[in-house]
């Protein structure tokens, strides 16, 4: 009988190649040889309409389950070659949890923040509030109301960015002096503080176009001048150290008189003299003086009856001292490199 001898040596075969593959691809090859189209098994089934009509059905009947054996052994195999493959890759894929994390940088406070956020601590110790004003001030805030009329040759001290006759970026946070004394309509004491960006055309290593101001003002009966001698000796030894001394230069300010400019005794030499200080021993920090009568006037207060004192200094110029900062244009260039240092 060869076709039934045939079907069963095909069978014999299907089942030894399908037993030894061991790759995809060697299950394909057995898979078209024995049930493809033109496989040896399909082969056979077409042959089976030669056999006399007696013997079909049961060679039929072989052909077809010898098909159909072979059918699930390949399903068979490629289950478990899809299974080993899974195996393979996650034995590759192996995680050691012993192995360190990858570092995580924490993001810090901006220097000048950090500077400006000591300040204002050091200054709410000694019962100041915080007042702000804003960054596009008319002429009368900026100038006017501070006893800088127009055309007065003070104006020369601050370079302005004007948008128009009346309104400007403003050059320093003293117009909050006036903005706050107004809204308090004559209570006292006043005690504010305010920090704030400031705008002036000027630029070079230790000028910036924009720095950041920190202004204070006390107003009360009987304020003096050694109130604010006292006030900035406390700040200057919170801020700087304890061994830090001050002193007040004359100078001149059209809102305060008399006025004066303080230095604190050199951060780096510690007043012996240095490159910093320049050998003078001294670093200047801010100006100041007692507010003077006209600009209470324009506050609402009567300078018959009250005194002031204020002080402005840049935050960005006490960030130098403090930290021996060469450039002033570190602080605004947002170099990630120079910003972690702090
Ligand atoms: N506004 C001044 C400036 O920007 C600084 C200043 C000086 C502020 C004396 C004051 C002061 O309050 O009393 O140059």
């Amino acid at each position: 009988m060869g076709l039934r001898s045939d079907l069963e040596a095909y069978l014999e075969q299907a089942r030894e190649a399908i037993a030894s593959a061991s790759t995809l691809s060697e299950v394909d090859d057995a898979r078209i040889r024995f049930v493809g189209k033109k496989g040896l098994v399909s082969t056979a089934l077409r042959r089976v309409g030669e056999v006399p009509p007696s013997e079909r059905p049961t060679i039929g009947k072989a052909a077809n389950d010898a098909r159909n054996e072979i059918e699930a052994l390949i399903a068979g195999k490629l289950d478990i070659l899809a299974r080993l493959a899974q195996q393979a890759a996650l034995a590759r894929e192996k995680v050691d949890v012993t192995l360190p994390g990858r570092p995580f940088r924490y993001g810090n406070k901006h220097i000048l923040q950090k500077v400006y956020d000591e300040a204002q601590r050091i200054f709410l110790g000694m019962g100041f509030e915080v007042a702000e004003g804003p960054e596009i001030e008319s002429d009368y805030y900026n100038f006017v109301a501070l006893n800088i009329p127009k055309d007065h040759p003070a104006r020369d001290m601050q370079a302005t960015f004007y948008f128009d006759d009346e309104t400007e970026l403003r050059t320093h946070t003293s117009p909050v002096q006036i903005r706050a004394m107004l809204s308090k309509h004559g209570a006292l004491p006043v005690r504010l503080i305010s920090p704030g960006f400031v705008y002036r055309r000027d630029s070079d290593n230790t000028h910036s176009p924009m720095f950041l101001q920190f202004e204070a003002l006390a107003v009360d009966v009987g304020v003096t001048l050694g109130d604010l001698k006292g006030t900035i000796e406390q700040f200057a030894k919170q801020m700087f150290d304890q061994s830090v001394k001050i002193r007040l230069r004359p100078s001149y300010f059209p809102f305060t008189e008399p006025s004066a400019e303080a230095d604190v005794s050199c951060t780096v030499c510690g007043g012996k003299g240095c490159r910093t200080c320049k050998g003078t021993g001294w670093l200047e920090i801010l100006g100041s003086g007692m507010v003077h009568p006209a600009v209470l006037r324009n506050g609402g207060y009567d300078p018959s009856r009250v005194t002031g004192f204020a002080l402005g200094m840049g935050i960005d110029r006490v960030t130098m001292l403090k930290y021996g900062l060469d450039d002033i244009r570190n602080i605004y260039s947002n170099d990630v490199r120079f910003l972690r240092q702090f």
